[in-house]
């Protein structure tokens, strides 16, 4: 159990000036730490984890040793963005791995939400363990966990019953013997994205919504095929490209597409076209227990309808999800 208490006493880090405070005093804890050591992070792209990046190259350098693995679940030139960034801006020590083979044939024919969750955490923690396995000298690993992470855990150490698993793509290795870093543990996500832009990181990365660990393998719904994920992929890839032209971009807390495992009777070409439907989900939330829709502007509803299915192949209806939460959770799965 996390033992790791906010002091009352700690501002609240809302400027860059703060930002830049915190940043110093993290660099050189970090660095009266480390030593001349290296350290391991599972770089996923997320915000805690890129913010954690940037501040251990902006502290280590070299030390610290990146690893990048894309479950194939990624979202469209999500994986490249993390190279580019890192990689090419930073200078980072980055190893990218492509696992995305390994993912999908073990979620092959698996459709119970949970499990397919729990076969893409443990698999994570196998790739990752497999680079780390082939790196010398690594003895500290780096983690994102920030403050509610560390409230979470308390409350599941109190009993209080999860309505999802919720793994955490990135999370510890339990087994792995290495010292902890996690420069940004006291910190809630806002104070994260301020050290975040502190720190020179893109405002897109920043500001990204939040992205399930699982990523877009809980939004294939049912057992994922390779056809029906790049159709996804594609569909979402336009929602979100539209958000950003229509301004609600960083506006709205959370927006995407899921793909059913079902199909209807369409017609396209003045042809019989059976297609999956793409759901649009778009929703406003403080904390996640409870959400309520954002009420989309049919324009923008008809445009992103038009552009998906004249664009994507598979897709021959959007429908547009108008529940709250609850009854619905906020993913489908
Ligand atoms: P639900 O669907 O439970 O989602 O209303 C609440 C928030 O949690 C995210 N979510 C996950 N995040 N691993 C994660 O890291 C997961 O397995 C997972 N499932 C849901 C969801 O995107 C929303 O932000």
């Amino acid at each position: 159990m996390q033992t790791d208490i906010r002091p009352e006493s700690m501002a609240r880090i809302t400027t860059k000036e703060l930002a830049d405070a915190f940043i110093e005093e993290q660099i050189a804890a970090v660095r009266e730490q480390v030593g001349d050591k290296k350290v391991l992070l599972a770089l996923s792209g997320g915000v805690d984890s890129s913010v954690v990046a940037a501040l251990l190259i902006k502290a280590i350098g070299k030390q610290l040793v990146c690893v990048h693995v894309n479950h194939g679940l990624m979202r469209k030139s999500e994986s490249e963005n993390v190279i580019e960034v890192f990689k090419n801006g930073l200078d980072a020590n980055l190893i990218y791995v492509d696992a995305t083979d390994r993912f999908l044939d073990l979620l092959k024919d698996v459709s119970d939400p949970e499990r397919k969750r729990k076969i893409i955490g443990a698999e994570f923690i196998n790739v990752f363990d497999e680079e780390a396995a082939k790196l010398d000298g690594i003895s500290f690993l780096a983690q994102g966990t920030i403050y509610p992470d560390i409230l979470e855990s308390i409350k599941q150490a109190e009993g209080k019953k999860a309505v999802k698993s919720h793994h955490n793509v990135g999370g510890l290795p339990e087994e792995m013997e290495m010292e902890l870093v996690e420069p940004i543990k006291l910190l809630f996500k806002d104070e994260v994205r301020v050290v975040g832009e502190a720190l020179g990181l893109p405002h897109q990365m920043v500001y990204r919504q939040p992205f399930p660990g699982p990523g877009l393998g809980v939004r294939c719904l049912g057992a994922i095929t390779r056809d029906r994920l790049h159709a996804l992929r594609e569909a979402d890839a336009i929602l979100r490209e539209e958000f950003e032209i229509a301004g609600l971009a960083g506006k709205v807390w959370q927006y995407f597409v899921v793909v059913p495992d079902m199909k209807s009777v369409g017609v396209k070409d003045e042809s019989r076209y059976e297609g999956w439907p793409a759901i649009i989900r778009a929703v406003n939330t403080k904390d996640a227990m409870t959400a309520t829709i954002e009420e989309l502007p049919y324009s923008l509803l008809h445009k992103i309808t038009a552009r998906i299915t004249n664009e994507v192949e598979g897709i021959n209806r959007v429908l547009y999800d108008i529940t709250p939460k609850p009854t619905g959770t906020i993913e489908w799965e």
